[in-house]
């Protein structure tokens, strides 16, 4: 256990930039408030520079990728789909995609273990924080995991409302196996502003640390895919890792790395007030 791979990042010694391109574009909206190729660049101009926390994905014996979000399940599986139908004009992909999975809605089968926020910033640290990881198992239908807000023009408030830029924790969160109707519902709530999360079937944590380990059982009893084979290769699970799609079988562990880079933009917070509309997509 203790040989697993630890990945142990440098800071990046200049300001990135991020000048939105793609169609969703969660970290140009984080940053910039509006999904805007001339903002950003102006942000760049103007040398607003923010302190990000970014996320390292590993398994055990290697390092998956660097970034800010992760989903686990449904979000994971409708990119997955989506990727599968290339052929589709952009658009009418992720509709399919979205309204394909949610018909063929089904959990996946995994242990969560988490370290939650240490609230004592100070003394003792590392030494008794073994002790401290949660662990969760059950049939979950998503899981979300965000270092950053995660704005978007589908979630105004962001899709993970409760952590910030760089305040030095993720959130986790947790939607456990529920009715078709009542996930939709949880799902409706991202665009409006009533709190998505209030709902007996959905827990959040504030974390430092994530451990997904799925259990492979559940894998084998999908056929319900039409297009042949299920959503996923055989014997991974599909990750959705800031929209681009990464395939792995075993455990992955997800490791918080505060104000590790230094991006152009501004922090949402003082973007409140100002009109951060959603006049994309
Ligand atoms: C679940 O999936 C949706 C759509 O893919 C995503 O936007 C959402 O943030 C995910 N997370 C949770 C916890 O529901
Ligand atoms: C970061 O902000 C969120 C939301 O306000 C809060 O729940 C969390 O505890 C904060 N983290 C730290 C390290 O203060
Ligand atoms: C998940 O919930 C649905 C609806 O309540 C139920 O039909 C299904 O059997 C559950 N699946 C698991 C694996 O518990
Ligand atoms: C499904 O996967 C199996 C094994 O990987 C392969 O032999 C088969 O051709 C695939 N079926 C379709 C319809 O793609």
């Amino acid at each position: 256990k203790d040989t697993d791979y630890v990945p142990r990042p440098a800071r990046a010694p200049l300001p990135l930039g991020v000048i939105p391109a793609g169609t969703t574009n969660i970290l140009a909206y984080t940053l910039y408030g509006i999904k805007h190729p001339v903002t950003a660049t102006l942000h760049i101009i103007m040398g607003h520079v923010q302190p990000v926390d970014v996320c390292t994905f590993s398994t055990p014996s290697k390092l998956l990728r660097f970034g800010f979000s992760a989903m686990f399940g449904f979000g994971a599986r409708t990119l997955a789909l989506a990727e599968k139908h290339r052929w589709m004009p952009s658009s009418q992909r992720k509709d399919f995609a979205f309204i394909k999975t949610l018909a063929n809605l089904r959990p996946e089968e995994c242990e969560l273990s988490f370290l939650p926020l240490q609230t004592s910033q100070e003394g003792s640290h590392e030494n008794d924080s073994k002790d401290q990881w949660h662990k969760i198992q059950g049939h979950f239908l998503n899981v979300s995991i965000m270092a950053i807000p995660c704005l978007c023009s589908m979630a105004p408030r962001g899709l993970a409302p409760n952590t910030r830029l760089n305040n030095g924790s993720m959130a986790l969160i947790a939607v456990q196996n529920t009715s078709r109707s009542a996930f939709i519902k949880h799902l409706k709530r991202y665009a409006s502003v009533k709190n998505q999360f209030n709902f007996p079937f959905v827990e959040t944590y504030t974390v430092e640390e994530v451990k997904v380990q799925p259990r492979f059982k559940s894998m084998f009893d999908s056929k319900d895919d039409t297009c042949g084979n299920s959503t996923s290769a055989e014997g991974t699970y599909p990750w959705n890792i800031d929209g681009d799609l990464v395939e792995e079988g075993s455990a992955v562990h997800v490791r918080l790395h505060p104000q590790l880079i230094d991006l152009y933009g501004v922090n949402i917070d003082e973007l409140q007030g100002s009109k951060a509309t959603c006049n994309c997509i």
